[in-house]
């Protein structure tokens, strides 16, 4: 074996007049100035469980930190959001199962869970900006986004008509974006022809276009009790194995109206972001799912990772790939510790 003496060293040194990329790392101020991407506060949207399964507080034993709020505790909640400097939340309702059928029809009562708390939210807090997730899975008996057909096929004209029925009742309630989550065909385009026909011209809608069948929901599922985490959802949502799909469903949307896209979940996903930016006009949402969040939390319990490095590098690592915003369960945590 041939080890260098000291007579070879200089092979070893980079030669005279060489780039050396590390000058622009050699001490803090150099690195930030030099800082391609950041996280603010105004990119994050803050998810919100609006429960009306208790009248306390509930932990969610799989997304540590996170809780179902009682509409009595609403007020409360958006008022410490507020307080954090966050401005956008999304909200998901958990409905009693006596309220569940097999039409999903309590997601179009006008004084239902999400309607009530839009109107609360929009009242006193106006500067809040509202994102209401739009889909039938909290308030069918089964779980699934739609309604069922045969062989548990979702069948997809009925259930776009219930989504706009659905989008435009939370529209009245004062919502300012409708986010199908749904993945039926043509929902966005009809979404948004309701809601102009009704005069709600400014409502925008956020379409989950990349919504891929994943196996990291099912904290979230637990959490909104809509529906066993391994259901399977593969003849709606994406085939995680396909790129060009996930292309097609957001030109459709963007073709449909949509005035912003969310791929999901999140860290798994980064090469669509990435492809998305390159040919979408319209900016792009990450949703960091229930699972990438639990994993992390659980990782940063058992010391496996520093949890405030952990979620900066994960976060950044979202705007770098080409996001405009997330909707993360860090929200608050992020305001906290980092932001
Ligand atoms: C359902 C919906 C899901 C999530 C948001 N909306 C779950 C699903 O498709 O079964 C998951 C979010 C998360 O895991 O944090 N329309």
């Amino acid at each position: 074996m041939y080890l260098p003496t000291n007579e070879d060293s200089f092979h070893f040194s980079v030669p005279f007049g060489a780039m050396r990329p590390r000058r622009l790392r050699l001490n803090e101020n150099i690195r930030s100035l030099v800082q391609e991407n950041f996280l603010k506060k105004s990119d994050l949207i803050c998810p919100l469980f609006i429960s009306e399964l208790s009248e306390k507080i509930e932990s969610i034993p799989k997304l540590p930190g996170i809780y179902r709020i009682p509409y009595s505790f609403l007020e409360k909640e958006c008022q410490e959001i507020m307080e954090l400097g966050l401005r956008n939340i999304m909200i998901f309702p958990v409905v009693s199962k006596e309220k569940k059928d097999l039409l999903g029809k309590e997601s179009q009562n006008k004084n239902g869970l999400m309607q009530k708390s839009i109107r609360l939210i929009k009242e006193k807090f106006p500067k809040l900006t509202i994102f209401a997730d739009v889909a039938l899975d909290p308030f069918t008996l089964h779980g699934h986004d739609g309604i069922l057909g045969e062989n548990d096929f979702v069948l997809n004209d009925e259930t776009v008509q219930a989504l706009c029925e659905q989008s435009l009742s939370y529209a009245q309630a004062g919502c300012d974006f409708i986010c199908p989550s749904d993945m039926m065909d043509g929902r966005v385009g009809c979404i948004r022809k309701t809601l102009d026909a009704n005069g709600f011209i400014h409502t925008g809608i956020l379409a989950y276009s990349a919504k891929f069948a994943s196996s990291f929901y099912g904290p979230f599922r637990e959490a909104v009790q809509s529906g066993a985490r391994n259901l399977d959802k593969k003849n709606y949502q994406l085939n995680f194995a396909n790129t060009s799909e996930a292309l097609r469903e957001v030109q459709l949307d963007i073709e449909e109206g949509a005035d912003l896209i969310m791929v999901k979940p999140g860290l798994p996903y980064l090469d669509i972001v990435s492809k998305i930016k390159q040919i979408s006009p319209v900016p792009i949402v990450i949703y960091h799912v229930s699972a990438e969040y639990s994993m992390l939390k659980i990782a940063a319990e058992h010391n496996i990772v520093d949890e405030k490095s952990a979620v900066y590098e994960t976060l950044i690592s979202m705007k770098r790939a080409g996001a405009s915003a997330i909707v993360t369960y860090y929200a608050k945590w992020a305001c906290q510790n980092l932001l």
